[in-house]
């Protein structure tokens, strides 16, 4: 299988700044990414890339074998399930649940839509109930907890039976209860062979689901590490990334970091108070 997505020496530049500045990537069939990097660091606008959103200002994307550039983006576009909080800023409140997974087909069936009208409705009920979210399908977008939103928005991005599905941040805002569901929801889709290929942005190691195989980290536009998850996600590149020292533990199939002067204050409180305050 030839690469999913490939970006050679991209460079985006906004005036004086290169807000990516040749990042060189590489996403396969059956690849579950997550992106990590600070404020800034510039995975929204990879995220515009992947999903032919935006052109680069030198380098080259290819999108499922097809340059960015000699292609017509709006072809593009179906195949890449995107959800993000600047695309869910654009769903009115008053649609219903239903409607807003619903819709994200009308652009590929075009005139031909009433005859598929039955398939998709159906498919967009198969998929709020996959993200436990059935019981809100007449209820109007606006009315949704943050963590209900989520789940409808996964739920429409899958909607166009994507080869490729980008989720920018979309644990921001949910409680650790949502943020749980969330990365449960979010490793089964990564342990299903049928899911479209994963790219999961986020800020947190903590919310990095089961299942996924690699990460890229990126600090002020540039890649710090693009590897398989054990090799990328070090304490090492981690605080160069954030620009801080931290400490990364694993713990089964899940992820956590925190500063390495809290490591430093916990020993010699341990050792201070005789106990063990790690209970790991
Ligand atoms: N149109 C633009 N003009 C100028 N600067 C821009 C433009 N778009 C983005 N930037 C800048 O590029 C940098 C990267 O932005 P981007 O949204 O990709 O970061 P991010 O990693 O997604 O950050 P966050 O974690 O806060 O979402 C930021 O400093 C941002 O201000
Ligand atoms: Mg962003």
């Amino acid at each position: 299988m030839g690469d999913v997505l490939q970006f050679d020496d991209v460079t985006v530049r906004r005036g004086e700044k290169a807000i990516l500045d040749e990042v060189s990537w590489s996403v396969e069939e059956g690849d579950r990414w997550v992106v990590l990097g600070p404020n800034g660091a510039g995975k929204t606008t990879m995220v515009q890339l992947a999903s032919a959103r935006m052109h680069p200002t030198s380098g080259t994307v290819e999108i499922l074998g097809e340059r960015l550039g000699s292609v017509d983006v709006f072809e593009l576009r179906p195949l890449v399930g995107l959800a993000s909080a600047a695309l869910a800023d654009r769903i009115p409140g008053g649609e219903t649940v239903l409607d807003v997974v619903l819709t994200a087909s009308y652009g590929v069936t075009g005139r031909w839509r009433e005859a598929y009208e039955d398939l998709d409705t159906g498919r967009a009920r198969d998929l709020l109930a996959a993200f436990d979210v059935s019981a809100l399908a007449d209820r109007y977008f606006g009315s949704l907890s943050e963590g209900e939103r989520k789940r409808v928005q996964i739920a429409r991005a899958l909607m166009t039976d994507p080869e490729i599905l980008i989720l920018d941040e979309p644990g921001a805002g949910l409680d650790l209860g949502g943020r749980e569901e969330l990365v449960g929801a979010l490793g089964e889709l990564a342990g299903d062979l049928a899911s479209p290929v994963l790219v999961l942005i986020t800020h947190h190691v903590e919310e990095i689901p089961p299942g996924f195989t690699d990460a890229m980290l990126l600090r002020e536009g540039r890649v710090v590490s693009a590897a398989p998850i054990e090799q990328a996600l070090t304490a090492e590149n981690l605080s160069t990334t954030f620009g801080l020292e931290l400490d990364v533990q694993r713990y089964g199939h899940r992820w956590s970091a925190r500063a390495a002067s809290d490591i430093t204050a916990e020993a010699r409180y341990a050792h201070d108070s005789g106990i063990s305050a790690r209970p790991f």
